[in-house]
């Protein structure tokens, strides 16, 4: 039988980047359709992983920031008239299917060697909530603050707040990882 694989890179495709727009509600979209998946899709599923290899508190973890993601999209919500559930964006369902595809390999591989596929999801969700705190939604916050739409700016400036915190929830989690699996090497000094 071929030996499951999977990588970082595997793992980060089934982040869906947000997209902005020159329209300020289709930026909102957009946002609300990334948040969501991300609430409803990726980090239940990372929970599920967590939950698999015996990390019970860390998959508690995925779930808290999972809703807190869902948390992000009510309140750019509260700003736009029905703006409703979003059809997916190119990017997400990317992402869906990526996220499909790894999915067989994963169980897999949490059987054989649960550590390395919860050290690899751990990397990925500091990647994506750094790109989401420094780089992507910093970026949204500029565009209203350019069109003068300070209530959106505000609300993308708490979502960076936050996103922030969860890349250093996330970051913390990984050095107790790093350091649990230090304390299981015997030392042969
Ligand atoms: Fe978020
Ligand atoms: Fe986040």
């Amino acid at each position: 039988m071929q030996k499951p694989e999977i990588t970082e890179e595997m793992i980060l495709d089934c982040f869906a980047a947000a997209t902005p727009c020159e329209d300020s509600r289709e930026t909102a979209e957009s946002f609300i359709d990334v948040e969501m998946y991300e609430n409803q899709v990726m980090y239940p599923e990372f929970a599920r992983w967590a939950e698999k290899a015996g990390y019970p508190e860390l998959a508690s973890l995925f779930r808290k920031v999972a809703g807190e993601e869902k948390l992000h999209a009510v309140w750019l919500r509260e700003l736009y008239e029905n703006i409703g559930t979003p059809v997916h964006g190119e990017d997400t369902e990317r992402a869906i299917t990526a996220l499909k595809t790894i999915q067989a390999n994963c169980d897999a591989l949490i059987k054989m060697n649960p550590d390395a596929v919860i050290e690899k999801a751990l990397k990925v969700a500091i990647m994506v909530e750094q790109r989401e705190a420094l780089d992507i939604y910093p970026e949204f916050r500029d565009r209203e603050l350019k069109n003068e739409n300070h209530a959106a700016a505000e609300v993308y400036q708490r979502v960076v707040d936050s996103e922030s915190e969860h890349m250093n929830w996330f970051k913390s989690a990984l050095s107790e990882l790093t350091a649990l699996k230090m304390q299981a090497v015997p030392a042969y000094n």
